[in-house]
Protein backbone atom coordinates (compact mmCIF):
# COMPACT_ATOMS: atom_id res chain seq x y z
CA UNK A 1 0.00 0.00 0.00
CA UNK A 2 1.27 3.31 -0.71
CA UNK A 3 2.32 5.84 1.89
CA UNK A 4 0.49 9.10 2.35
CA UNK A 5 2.94 11.86 1.29
CA UNK A 6 2.75 15.73 0.04
CA UNK A 7 5.67 18.04 -1.26
CA UNK A 8 6.22 21.86 -0.72
CA UNK A 9 7.88 24.44 -2.09
CA UNK A 10 9.71 27.22 -0.62
CA UNK A 11 10.93 30.07 -2.30
CA UNK A 12 14.20 31.96 -2.25
CA UNK A 13 14.43 35.50 -0.95
CA UNK A 14 16.24 39.13 -1.08
CA UNK A 15 16.69 40.31 3.25
CA UNK A 16 17.66 43.77 3.58
CA UNK A 17 16.35 45.43 0.80
CA UNK A 18 18.57 48.14 0.88
CA UNK A 19 16.58 50.55 2.91
CA UNK A 20 15.96 47.33 5.93
CA UNK A 21 18.94 45.74 7.37
CA UNK A 22 17.21 42.48 9.06
CA UNK A 23 13.77 44.17 9.19
CA UNK A 24 12.97 44.13 5.26
CA UNK A 25 12.97 41.14 2.50
CA UNK A 26 11.01 39.55 -0.68
CA UNK A 27 10.31 37.09 -2.12
CA UNK A 28 11.29 36.04 -5.57
CA UNK A 29 10.18 33.45 -8.17
CA UNK A 30 12.15 30.46 -9.43
CA UNK A 31 14.66 29.48 -6.78
CA UNK A 32 14.29 27.50 -3.75
CA UNK A 33 13.68 24.73 -1.78
CA UNK A 34 11.15 21.17 -2.45
CA UNK A 35 10.80 19.50 0.56
CA UNK A 36 8.72 16.02 0.67
CA UNK A 37 7.00 14.44 3.61
CA UNK A 38 5.77 10.74 3.71
CA UNK A 39 4.32 8.65 6.19
CA UNK A 40 7.92 6.95 8.23
CA UNK A 41 7.97 3.22 9.23
CA UNK A 42 9.34 4.14 12.66
CA UNK A 43 8.38 6.59 15.23
CA UNK A 44 9.84 10.11 14.74
CA UNK A 45 11.14 12.62 12.41
CA UNK A 46 13.54 11.52 9.73
CA UNK A 47 15.70 13.36 6.86
CA UNK A 48 16.32 10.41 4.43
CA UNK A 49 18.03 12.60 1.95
CA UNK A 50 19.20 15.71 0.93
CA UNK A 51 19.71 16.07 -2.54
CA UNK A 52 20.95 18.83 -5.13
CA UNK A 53 23.47 20.51 -3.51
CA UNK A 54 27.16 20.06 -3.18
CA UNK A 55 27.51 20.57 0.12
CA UNK A 56 27.09 18.08 2.78
CA UNK A 57 24.26 19.84 5.00
CA UNK A 58 23.40 17.72 8.06
CA UNK A 59 21.03 15.16 8.26
CA UNK A 60 20.83 15.01 12.09
CA UNK A 61 17.24 16.74 12.70
CA UNK A 62 19.00 19.06 15.50
CA UNK A 63 21.72 20.81 12.76
CA UNK A 64 19.33 20.63 9.66
CA UNK A 65 17.08 23.91 9.22
CA UNK A 66 14.22 22.14 7.77
CA UNK A 67 14.63 19.14 10.37
CA UNK A 68 14.84 21.53 13.25
CA UNK A 69 11.47 24.11 12.20
CA UNK A 70 9.71 20.38 11.77
CA UNK A 71 10.72 19.27 15.06
CA UNK A 72 9.89 22.11 17.04
CA UNK A 73 6.38 22.07 15.64
CA UNK A 74 5.84 18.65 16.01
CA UNK A 75 6.97 19.23 20.11
CA UNK A 76 4.06 22.17 20.00
CA UNK A 77 1.46 19.83 18.45
CA UNK A 78 2.36 17.45 20.72
CA UNK A 79 3.30 14.89 17.78
CA UNK A 80 6.84 14.39 18.42
CA UNK A 81 5.91 10.47 17.73
CA UNK A 82 4.54 10.96 14.62
CA UNK A 83 6.17 8.74 11.93
CA UNK A 84 7.55 11.09 9.46
CA UNK A 85 10.43 10.58 6.76
CA UNK A 86 11.48 14.21 5.19
CA UNK A 87 12.96 14.24 1.85
CA UNK A 88 14.80 17.47 0.84
CA UNK A 89 15.73 18.51 -2.59
CA UNK A 90 17.43 22.11 -3.04
CA UNK A 91 16.69 23.83 -6.07
CA UNK A 92 18.76 26.55 -5.23
CA UNK A 93 22.93 27.59 -3.99
CA UNK A 94 23.67 27.34 -0.85
CA UNK A 95 25.67 30.40 0.75
CA UNK A 96 23.96 32.67 -2.05
CA UNK A 97 22.99 35.50 0.07
CA UNK A 98 19.45 34.48 -1.25
CA UNK A 99 18.01 33.06 1.82
CA UNK A 100 18.88 28.60 1.31
CA UNK A 101 18.24 28.02 4.90
CA UNK A 102 15.52 30.19 5.61
CA UNK A 103 13.73 28.50 2.24
CA UNK A 104 14.41 24.79 4.01
CA UNK A 105 13.39 25.96 7.68
CA UNK A 106 9.97 27.52 5.85
CA UNK A 107 9.08 24.55 3.93
CA UNK A 108 10.05 22.17 6.56
CA UNK A 109 7.45 23.10 9.06
CA UNK A 110 4.66 24.06 6.62
CA UNK A 111 5.71 20.42 4.96
CA UNK A 112 4.64 19.30 8.85
CA UNK A 113 1.45 21.67 9.19
CA UNK A 114 0.34 20.31 5.73
CA UNK A 115 1.01 16.87 6.77
CA UNK A 116 -0.99 17.24 10.10
CA UNK A 117 -4.07 18.41 8.22
CA UNK A 118 -3.22 22.67 9.13
CA UNK A 119 -3.58 22.91 12.35
CA UNK A 120 -1.67 25.87 12.36
CA UNK A 121 -1.88 29.32 10.16
CA UNK A 122 1.05 30.26 7.68
CA UNK A 123 1.21 33.16 9.91
CA UNK A 124 1.43 31.05 13.40
CA UNK A 125 4.05 28.96 11.59
CA UNK A 126 6.33 31.30 11.17
CA UNK A 127 7.98 31.48 14.72
CA UNK A 128 9.23 27.36 13.87
CA UNK A 129 10.43 28.42 10.94
CA UNK A 130 12.68 31.54 12.46
CA UNK A 131 13.64 28.78 14.88
CA UNK A 132 14.70 26.49 12.44
CA UNK A 133 17.23 29.05 10.59
CA UNK A 134 18.35 30.26 13.72
CA UNK A 135 20.27 27.68 13.84
CA UNK A 136 22.61 28.49 10.53
CA UNK A 137 23.75 31.32 11.57
CA UNK A 138 22.74 32.23 15.45
CA UNK A 139 20.55 35.09 14.75
CA UNK A 140 17.23 35.49 15.40
CA UNK A 141 15.79 37.60 12.41
CA UNK A 142 12.86 36.79 10.13
CA UNK A 143 13.71 38.91 6.96
CA UNK A 144 14.39 36.05 5.14
CA UNK A 145 12.11 33.35 7.04
CA UNK A 146 8.75 35.59 6.55
CA UNK A 147 9.03 36.66 2.73
CA UNK A 148 9.64 32.91 2.00
CA UNK A 149 7.02 31.52 3.93
CA UNK A 150 4.58 34.45 3.38
CA UNK A 151 5.60 35.54 -0.41
CA UNK A 152 5.18 39.29 -0.80
CA UNK A 153 7.40 42.24 0.64
CA UNK A 154 7.53 41.90 4.49
CA UNK A 155 8.37 45.13 6.54
CA UNK A 156 9.48 43.81 10.54
CA UNK A 157 8.60 46.34 12.89
CA UNK A 158 9.91 43.71 15.87
CA UNK A 159 12.05 40.43 15.26
CA UNK A 160 11.55 39.09 18.97
CA UNK A 161 7.77 39.43 18.56
CA UNK A 162 7.57 38.36 14.76
CA UNK A 163 5.62 41.74 14.67
CA UNK A 164 5.50 42.33 10.96
CA UNK A 165 2.75 43.63 7.74
CA UNK A 166 2.93 42.67 4.26
CA UNK A 167 3.78 45.90 2.28
CA UNK A 168 2.18 46.47 -1.15
CA UNK A 169 4.05 45.06 -4.24
CA UNK A 170 3.86 47.48 -7.29
CA UNK A 171 2.73 45.63 -10.32
CA UNK A 172 5.62 46.39 -12.62
CA UNK A 173 8.23 46.02 -9.75
CA UNK A 174 11.06 43.07 -11.26
CA UNK A 175 14.05 42.21 -9.56
CA UNK A 176 16.96 40.99 -10.73
CA UNK A 177 19.05 39.32 -8.65
CA UNK A 178 22.48 37.94 -9.89
CA UNK A 179 24.44 35.49 -7.61
CA UNK A 180 28.34 35.48 -8.69
CA UNK A 181 29.91 32.07 -7.51
CA UNK A 182 32.23 32.97 -4.23
CA UNK A 183 31.25 31.86 -0.78
CA UNK A 184 30.31 34.32 1.93
CA UNK A 185 29.10 33.11 5.14
CA UNK A 186 26.19 34.73 7.22
CA UNK A 187 28.00 34.74 10.26
CA UNK A 188 31.31 36.43 8.81
CA UNK A 189 29.18 39.11 7.20
CA UNK A 190 27.42 39.56 9.99
CA UNK A 191 30.61 39.68 12.08
CA UNK A 192 32.15 42.68 10.29
CA UNK A 193 29.75 45.32 11.09
CA UNK A 194 30.76 48.12 13.51
CA UNK A 195 27.78 47.90 15.90
CA UNK A 196 27.31 51.65 16.10
CA UNK A 197 26.01 54.44 13.58
CA UNK A 198 25.79 58.44 13.74
CA UNK A 199 23.28 60.05 14.36
CA UNK A 200 23.71 62.10 11.02
CA UNK A 201 23.56 58.16 9.25
CA UNK A 202 20.73 56.94 11.32
CA UNK A 203 18.71 60.01 10.08
CA UNK A 204 19.69 59.65 6.71
CA UNK A 205 18.43 55.71 6.98
CA UNK A 206 15.79 56.33 8.81
CA UNK A 207 14.33 58.92 5.80
CA UNK A 208 15.22 56.10 3.18
CA UNK A 209 13.25 53.51 4.62
CA UNK A 210 10.10 55.42 5.88
CA UNK A 211 9.94 57.10 2.00
CA UNK A 212 10.53 53.48 0.65
CA UNK A 213 7.48 52.01 2.71
CA UNK A 214 5.62 55.15 1.54
CA UNK A 215 6.72 55.09 -2.34
CA UNK A 216 5.35 51.24 -1.95
CA UNK A 217 1.93 52.13 -0.71
CA UNK A 218 1.99 55.19 -3.58
CA UNK A 219 3.15 52.16 -6.05
CA UNK A 220 5.22 55.01 -6.89
CA UNK A 221 8.87 54.27 -9.02
CA UNK A 222 10.59 57.90 -8.85
CA UNK A 223 10.08 57.87 -5.36
CA UNK A 224 11.62 54.04 -4.79
CA UNK A 225 14.50 55.78 -6.91
CA UNK A 226 14.98 58.22 -5.12
CA UNK A 227 15.28 55.93 -1.96
CA UNK A 228 16.46 52.58 -1.92
CA UNK A 229 20.14 53.02 -0.86
CA UNK A 230 21.85 51.84 1.71
CA UNK A 231 24.06 54.47 3.64
CA UNK A 232 24.91 51.94 6.71
CA UNK A 233 25.90 48.41 5.50
CA UNK A 234 26.35 47.95 2.01
CA UNK A 235 29.51 49.97 2.27
CA UNK A 236 31.12 47.64 5.08
CA UNK A 237 30.08 44.47 3.02
CA UNK A 238 30.41 45.85 -0.63
CA UNK A 239 34.41 44.98 0.21
CA UNK A 240 33.54 40.90 0.16
CA UNK A 241 32.18 41.11 -3.17
CA UNK A 242 34.00 41.17 -6.20
CA UNK A 243 33.54 44.51 -8.91
CA UNK A 244 30.30 45.62 -6.34
CA UNK A 245 31.17 49.12 -7.22
CA UNK A 246 31.15 49.03 -11.08
CA UNK A 247 28.28 46.07 -11.05
CA UNK A 248 26.46 48.70 -9.26
CA UNK A 249 27.22 51.67 -11.76
CA UNK A 250 26.27 49.32 -14.58
CA UNK A 251 22.29 48.95 -13.26
CA UNK A 252 22.19 52.20 -12.77
CA UNK A 253 22.63 53.16 -15.78
CA UNK A 254 20.74 50.81 -17.27
CA UNK A 255 18.11 52.01 -15.21
CA UNK A 256 17.82 50.40 -12.65
CA UNK A 257 15.49 52.24 -9.23
CA UNK A 258 18.44 50.80 -7.23
CA UNK A 259 20.84 48.33 -6.32
CA UNK A 260 22.29 46.60 -2.83
CA UNK A 261 23.47 43.62 -1.85
CA UNK A 262 21.07 40.42 -1.41
CA UNK A 263 20.88 39.61 2.28
CA UNK A 264 24.33 39.10 3.87
CA UNK A 265 25.94 38.19 0.02
CA UNK A 266 27.42 37.78 -2.45
CA UNK A 267 24.09 37.76 -4.78
CA UNK A 268 23.29 41.53 -5.47
CA UNK A 269 19.31 42.69 -6.69
CA UNK A 270 18.41 45.39 -8.67
CA UNK A 271 14.92 46.55 -8.78
CA UNK A 272 13.40 47.85 -11.77
CA UNK A 273 10.34 49.01 -12.94
CA UNK A 274 9.72 46.24 -15.79
CA UNK A 275 11.13 42.80 -17.14
CA UNK A 276 12.69 44.63 -20.08
CA UNK A 277 14.96 46.93 -18.31
CA UNK A 278 15.79 43.78 -15.44
CA UNK A 279 16.50 41.20 -17.92
CA UNK A 280 19.10 43.72 -19.78
CA UNK A 281 20.74 44.50 -16.65
CA UNK A 282 20.64 40.68 -15.64
CA UNK A 283 22.44 40.03 -19.14
CA UNK A 284 25.29 43.13 -18.54
CA UNK A 285 26.20 41.70 -15.40
CA UNK A 286 26.36 38.37 -16.40
CA UNK A 287 28.97 39.22 -18.71
CA UNK A 288 30.87 41.58 -17.21
CA UNK A 289 30.87 38.96 -14.30
CA UNK A 290 32.46 36.49 -16.92
CA UNK A 291 34.49 38.44 -18.46
CA UNK A 292 35.99 38.95 -14.95
CA UNK A 293 36.19 34.58 -14.48
CA UNK A 294 33.69 34.93 -12.33
CA UNK A 295 30.70 32.15 -12.87
CA UNK A 296 26.92 33.57 -12.11
CA UNK A 297 23.57 33.03 -11.79
CA UNK A 298 20.44 35.41 -12.75
CA UNK A 299 17.06 35.60 -11.56
CA UNK A 300 14.92 37.84 -13.27
CA UNK A 301 11.59 37.74 -11.05
CA UNK A 302 8.65 39.92 -9.99
CA UNK A 303 8.01 39.59 -6.56
CA UNK A 304 6.71 36.77 -5.48
CA UNK A 305 3.41 37.27 -3.09
CA UNK A 306 2.53 33.09 -3.02
CA UNK A 307 5.70 32.63 -0.64
CA UNK A 308 5.45 28.59 0.52
CA UNK A 309 2.70 26.40 -0.96
CA UNK A 310 2.21 22.49 -1.51
CA UNK A 311 1.56 20.88 -5.01
N1 LIG B 1 19.60 40.44 7.40
C1 LIG B 1 20.53 39.35 7.31
C2 LIG B 1 21.92 39.89 7.06
C3 LIG B 1 20.12 38.45 6.18
O1 LIG B 1 22.05 40.78 6.22
O2 LIG B 1 22.86 39.46 7.71
C4 LIG B 1 21.00 37.24 6.03
O3 LIG B 1 20.67 36.26 6.96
Amino acid sequence: MSRFGLKVFAPASVANMAVGYDILGFAIDGPGDEITVIEGTAPGLKITSISGTKKKLPKEIEKNTAGYAASQLLKHLGEEGRSIEMEIHKKMPFGSGLGSSAASAAAGAFAINEFLGQPLSKRELLRFAVEGEQIADGAWHADNVAPSLLGGIILIRDNTTLDLIKLPAPDGLYACVVYPHISILTKESRAILSDTVTLDQHIAQSGNLAYFVAALYRLDFDMIRRCLTDLIIEPQRAKLIPHFQQIKELALSEGALGFSISGAGPSVFALCENSLIAETIGEKIKSFLLDQKIQNDVFVSKINTTGTYKY
